[in-house]
């Protein structure tokens, strides 16, 4: 029996120096040390065996089953790192080439103007104590329009082009104020976070219209927030924006998410105020689109309104960036070209 033994494990040492992948290990390891493999195969045939035998065959068994696992397990290792090698020699990248980075944004040209004004915007906001809270590009009708009490009746779905999906169920985002929804899903009141971001329209695109530009919503909820609480945080903002005071106006304005509604509106800096493409020869720039939230908004998100209001407002982005750099064209914000943003160049 010990012979037997012996021989068993001369034909192991033969079958796992030939054995070359996982599978291959796998299979000898339970042909031999398995359940019902070789060893328990000689262990079951001096089951009615004497004491001596067993003892003796009992422990020649258990030594050659644990050398067994142990060449099993070095060789399952040396074959993993045989494939990692394998997999290295040929999928290598050499990370030291420096020629590819030439014509990396990050490495030559900065951060984009949207990027440097969103970051600074997100600073003040965050010193007033303000979240920072993000959401998704493709949204449903739920969050995009109806839960901002905007009903699929509702003829203010007309206000903004959208690109739907064929399921007629999802869109790309045509407004951050889908943030304004998620972030009442996620907080209960009182809260107070900002949420930029890209946002999608289908439209005809022109020096002050693109089919995708930039956005920062806002929204406060607590108790006995007024008009004033909101008209204070705005100017803050501003001034804190263009580091000085600059000429506003407030006229009403109508979306059907707040009640009032205002549009406030900044005089041109890129004309002075003298009429221009940016501001289609007004000499006032649409900047800030605010208002009190309104209660239906709020019964959506599941708030209180006999104990808590709030206010929200959506900041266009590019106009502001348009605005600080003196830029007379939305559409070389998304043009990609190196030699725009470039001139932007901060790290
Ligand atoms: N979501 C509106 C738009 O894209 C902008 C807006 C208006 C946002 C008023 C607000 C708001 O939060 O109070 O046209």
């Amino acid at each position: 029996m010990l012979e037997k033994i012996e021989n068993l494990k001369r034909e192991f040492d033969a079958e796992i120096q030939n054995a070359n992948d996982k599978n291959a290990v796998l299979n000898i390891k339970a042909r031999y040390i398995g359940k019902t493999g070789k060893i328990s195969e000689i262990l079951n045939e001096i089951r009615d065996a004497s004491i001596e035998v067993k003892k003796s065959v009992g422990a020649k068994s258990n030594e050659i089953k644990i050398e067994i696992g142990e060449k099993i397990d070095k060789k399952m290792q040396q074959i993993e790192t045989d494939e990692i090698n394998e997999n290295l020699a040929k999928n290598w990248v050499d990370v030291t080439l420096t020629d590819s980075k030439k014509d990396l944004g990050l490495n030559c040209a900065g951060y984009h103007p949207v990027s440097i004004v969103q970051r600074e915007i997100e600073d003040i906001f965050i010193s007033m104590g303000f979240e920072i809270l993000d959401g998704p590009h493709i949204e449903d009708d739920y969050h995009n329009f109806e839960a901002l009490n905007i009903p699929s009746t509702h003829p203010a779905r007309d206000m903004q082009d959208t690109f739907w999906f064929s399921d007629k169920k999802h869109l790309l985002r045509t407004h951050t104020s889908t943030i304004q929804v998620r972030g009442m899903e996620s907080h209960k009141p009182p809260f107070k976070f900002v949420g930029p971001g890209k946002v999608f329209r289908c439209e005809a695109t022109d020096a002050s219209h693109e089919v995708a530009f930039h956005q920062l919503e806002g929204m406060l909820v607590d108790e006995n927030v007024s008009v004033a609480n909101l008209i204070y945080f705005m100017k803050t903002l501003l001034s804190e924006i263009f580091k000085k005071e600059v000429e506003v106006r407030l006229r009403p304005g109508f979306f059907p998410f707040v009640e009032p509604g205002f549009e406030l509106d900044i005089r041109c800096l890129n004309c002075g105020g003298k009429g221009c493409p940016v501001c289609k020869q007004s000499g006032w720039l649409e900047l800030l689109p605010c208002g009190m939230v309104h209660p239906n908004v709020l019964k959506y998100g599941k708030i209180d309104t006999e104990k808590y209001n709030g206010f929200a407002f959506g900041l266009g982005l590019d106009r502001l960036v348009m605005m600080r750099y003196k830029i007379d064209d939305i559409r070389h914000i998304h043009g990609g070209d190196l030699r725009f943003v470039k001139q932007f160049a901060e790290f």
